[in-house]
């Protein structure tokens, strides 16, 4: 993706999300609430300002793990559709061995989210496997993703 500066003032309290993402992420919420399951917004929509800080700070600091950065202008944060989720306590690669990790990796295609950058897959994703990351394009197209093995460069024909 390559996006501009400019974006749309979005409401609080979603996170800043597109409204179907922030829409389908508190239904997702909800049900893993019901199983007992914490599922806790660690980032959301993010301006290319604080993107451009992220990735000038991982380049100085953790320049090894610059595969789990996107420069400003290409990362999905940027489009309001992205959200990094863990359960408020276990951050990183451990978070996907987590219940909260385990829930989504079972069920958010259901709720129109992918795992966006799947284990394995760097080569076609560009980045690093990222159990947080989810990117919302809507259930119909969710719902092929069951398996996370599938990358969305794949499904969309890029790769
Ligand atoms: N962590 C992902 C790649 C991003 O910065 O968009
Ligand atoms: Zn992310």
């Amino acid at each position: 993706f390559a996006m501009s500066e400019a974006s749309p003032r979005r409401p609080s309290g979603t996170y800043h999300l597109e409204a179907g993402a922030a829409t389908a992420l508190a239904g997702m919420t909800a049900a893993a609430r019901a199983d007992g399951v914490r599922v806790r917004v660690r980032s959301g929509y993010r301006n290319w300002t604080t993107q451009n800080a992220s990735y000038q700070r991982a380049k100085r600091n953790y320049p090894q793990n610059l595969s789990f950065y996107a420069p400003a202008g290409a990362s999905e944060h940027q489009t309001g559709l992205a959200v990094d989720l863990w359960d408020g306590v276990t951050w990183s690669l451990p978070m996907a061995n987590t219940a909260t990790g385990k829930w989504l990796f079972r069920h958010a295609h259901e709720y129109g989210f992918v795992l966006r950058y799947p284990e394995g897959k760097s080569k076609i994703t560009g980045y690093h496997y990222e159990p947080w990351h989810h990117r919302f394009i809507g259930k119909a197209d969710a719902m092929k993703f069951k398996n996370n093995s599938l990358t969305l460069e794949e499904y969309l024909g890029l790769a």
